[in-house]
């Protein structure tokens, strides 16, 4: 089987060219300008950018809050119809299970059948034994290179402690392994939400009040500390905050590991979408709590700048109409979580590419290759060059349409992003060489996404030692 794309305009994180892209087996065999080669089929991509598939590095298909589990991968239509081919879901340990255990499970009996985009996994420590830490090193020769911590969640299972988060670094790092952490101060937060509920403040505006941008900040600045106390690499999941990127930004230009993403809702939308009447912002209620209009214009020009080197989703298939309504009487029972994960490439195209804030190289490395590096991807997902996986995206920057829960695959009844413009579409996706969307609809069959291995050493290169070269400040 073997494909030719011809004449589109091909961008990667480094360059912009008009070629040809010559596809065998589900891979890239060839680029070039006219290429002579003969293929079963042709296709011409004139007129459109050809931008490698999206990889978004924080989905969630499995996450349950307060027994509320979201919509599964029988909705994974919808990263596709986006232009994101490959995603990585976060795997809650459960209890007395191994890490990876409990992945496979998921892996066999779920993913497997279901998946119609590429997969890969992050382990979240939920049982902070000596086993769950040993097993850690042994992760990535299970095809499982990075674990997550959650330090916003009292009293979920999921939640986790300095010490847990100490030994999780310690053990990584030995194996390349990368950690994450949704950084959040839980304690205060539970004392705030607590203040907040007595005042009789319970609709879901106060979501943010009692997670203001400190809680985030002083999380960021203690889980930097203990990364570097344990000398290893740390990420950060969705920095919402101006000051919580900056955080970042300084560690980093110290000679830090450190590094971080934000998401789309976090450049898009502010914290008075929580305040829409009639329970509307409960649509609007993720962890961190979104911000200012000037927090979303520090955030822009981070990722511009890679202070921050990736834009995920955080996609969560909550519905609001059930789900979200658990929070009725009380904001602290709304599950945390909206969906996005079909807008991202529609999102960073019209208000990133179209308004000059990024470039469309800027664009493939945010939304593409750097979260195939970070994730240890990078091997074959992320990039148009020989040898990669054939997953390519034809953008059309011609049409003009909206964003509306009309035409999203995602299976809730809300889009956050309802109303707003998109300038261009995704016309075509090709998933190893197979055409997945065809004009914008999605043609693609339960199964025809697979498992993809994430090696170690994501953040570095093997061999490489990690450096927190401003220790010797201490
Ligand atoms: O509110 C959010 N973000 N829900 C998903 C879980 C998480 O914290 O990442
Ligand atoms: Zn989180
Ligand atoms: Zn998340
Ligand atoms: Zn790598």
């Amino acid at each position: 089987m073997s494909l030719l794309i011809k004449n589109g305009t091909i961008v990667t994180a480094v360059d912009e060219f008009t070629g040809d892209i010559y596809i065998k087996d589900g891979k890239i065999a060839a680029l070039g300008d006219h290429l002579s080669v003969q293929a079963d089929d042709t296709v011409d991509a004139s007129g459109r950018y050809v931008l490698p598939g999206g990889v978004d590095q924080h989905v969630h298909y499995t996450f349950d809050f307060k027994g509320e589990n979201v919509r599964g991968f029988e909705t994974s239509n919808a990263p596709v119809a986006g232009g994101t081919t490959t995603v990585v879901e976060f795997i809650n340990q459960e209890q007395g299970k191994g890490i990876a255990e409990t992945i496979e499970k998921f892996d066999r009996e779920e993913f497997a059948n279901q998946a119609m985009v590429d997969y890969s996994f992050h382990g979240v420590v939920c049982d902070p034994t000596d086993e769950t830490f040993e097993e850690i090193s042994t992760l990535p020769e299970k095809g499982i290179s990075t674990v997550k911590l959650f330090m916003a969640y009292k009293g979920m299972p999921m939640h986790s402690d300095d010490e847990s988060i100490f030994k999780a670094l310690r053990a990584a790092k030995e194996a390349g392994v990368t950690v994450m952490v949704h950084a959040e101060n839980a304690d205060v937060i539970d004392y705030l939400q607590k203040e907040q509920l007595d005042r009789g403040n319970t609709e879901p505006y106060y979501h943010a009040e009692s997670r203001p941008p400190l809680v985030e900040l002083e999380a960021t600045q203690r889980v930097i500390k203990l990364a570097q106390m344990a000398d290893a690499p740390v990420y950060i999941v969705h920095v919402t905050a101006k000051e919580v990127m900056e955080s970042i930004r300084s560690a980093n230009e110290d000679g830090a590991p450190v590094y971080g993403e934000t998401c789309i809702q976090y450049l898009m939308l502010d914290k008075e979408a929580l305040a829409e009447p009639n329970f509307g912002g409960a649509k609007y209620v993720c962890s961190p709590a979104l911000r200012t209009k000037e927090d979303q214009e520090a955030l822009w020009e981070a990722v511009n700048k890679g202070w921050l080197n990736v834009v995920s989703t955080d996609h969560c298939g909550f519905n609001w109409a059930k789900q979200k309504h658990m929070g009725i009487e009380a904001f602290t029972d709304i599950p945390n979580g909206s969906p996005g994960v079909q807008d991202r490439l529609g999102i960073l195209w019209t208000y990133g590419v179209n308004t000059g804030k990024i470039s469309r190289q800027r664009l493939v490395d945010l939304y593409a290759t750097t979260p195939a590096k970070n994730n240890g991807m990078d091997h074959c997902k992320g990039h148009i060059g020989i040898g990669y996986d054939a997953d390519i995206v034809l953008y059309d920057p011609k049409p003009t349409s909206i964003f509306t829960n009309e035409n999203s695959l995602h299976g809730v009844d809300f889009n956050v992003y309802e109303g707003m413009e998109q300038k261009g579409k995704v016309d075509k996706v090709f998933l190893r060489g197979k055409l997945m969307v065809d004009e914008g609809e999605f043609i693609g069959e339960m199964g025809d996404g697979k498992f993809i291995n994430s090696k170690p050493y994501g953040l570095c290169y093997e061999g490489e030692a990690y450096d927190f070269s401003y220790k010797a400040r201490a």
